[in-house]
């Protein structure tokens, strides 16, 4: 049986915000133009088959399809779903991280792009970590994106949150134990979610029987810099400098507390 998502979870989703995302919003392009970066360093060569763990519309699945994976998505949103399956090479159904409709040893690469942020218990997420580790191939890879606990303390401040009580709570709260709780379901904030601390990006895919190979910081600080990224963003050669730039910092452990982290983790068999 499929676990469901928490209702305030699937509202959130459901309000349609990944068809988007993405594409902008400069933080959103940012963060799409470097998790392609890495993508293209770190997935095995086309036409590899990957399978996209809450890939939502299909924002990763589309091009990597037309870059010639066989890209399979799964999340729990029937529409976003219908919507992924309807890209051209791409495969959808509906499922979850934590029991994924695909037997062993069938993936070259698996895309936790949503699962390990939204799934707020502990032993849960060790079977999303397992259940990765199931599906992928001996010599396949894993590569899981988490946020950092870290993170919303800067982006509240960032943004004027921090002037609502409400919010300042909530910062505290998952600074405490990584649960991010918007209870009201405060539109401008994120849905409930679990932020991990960088030192958990080894802890819990070692107990899944994984080996994390790199632990990649996606943005860094430039997340939050406002309008001077939307002036970098607007000149495709600074885009280009900047994303250079940024590969030469991105395993630099440092700087896993800023914002979204890309691990990148290997099945450990005998
Ligand atoms: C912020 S979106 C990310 C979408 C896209 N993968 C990306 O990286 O931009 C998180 C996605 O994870 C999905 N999701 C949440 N809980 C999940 C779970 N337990 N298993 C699989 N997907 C899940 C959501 O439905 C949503 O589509």
């Amino acid at each position: 049986m499929i676990p469901m998502l928490r209702p305030e979870i699937m509202n959130y989703y459901q309000r349609g915000g990944e068809r988007n995302r993405l594409t902008v919003s400069s933080r959103g392009r940012l963060e799409f133009l470097r998790t392609w970066d890495v993508l293209t360093r770190v997935l095995p060569a086309p036409p590899a088959t990957v399978l996209d763990v809450g890939g939502a519309t299909g924002v990763y699945a589309g091009p990597l399809a037309r870059a010639g994976y066989r890209v399979c998505v799964i999340d729990p949103v029937p529409e976003y779903v219908a919507e992924a399956s309807a890209l051209d090479g791409v495969a959808a159904v509906v499922g979850d991280g934590r029991a994924l409709p695909a037997a062993d040893d069938t993936a070259d690469a698996v895309l936790l792009f949503g699962p390990l942020y939204h799934v707020l218990d502990r032993a849960e997420r060790i079977v999303v970590w397992r259940e990765a580790a199931r599906v992928v191939r001996p010599e396949g890879v894993i590569v899981a994106a988490t946020i950092s606990r870290f993170f919303p303390l800067f982006d509240g401040l960032t943004r004027g949150f921090f002037r609502d009580l409400r919010y300042r709570r909530l910062v505290e709260q998952t600074l405490s134990d990584g649960t991010y709780r918007n209870v009201d379901g405060e539109p401008a904030w994120f849905t409930t979610a679990y932020l991990h601390h960088p030192d958990e990006l080894l802890s819990e895919p070692a107990e899944a029987g994984l080996m994390v190979r790199r632990r990649i910081t996606v943005e860094g600080p430039l997340r939050i810099i406002g309008s001077r990224l939307d002036e970098i963003l607007a000149d495709p050669q600074e885009t280009a400098v900047m994303l250079e730039m940024l590969r030469t910092v991105e395993d630099e452990p440092s700087l896993l507390g800023d914002s979204h982290v890309l691990s990148v983790a290997t099945p450990l068999r005998g």
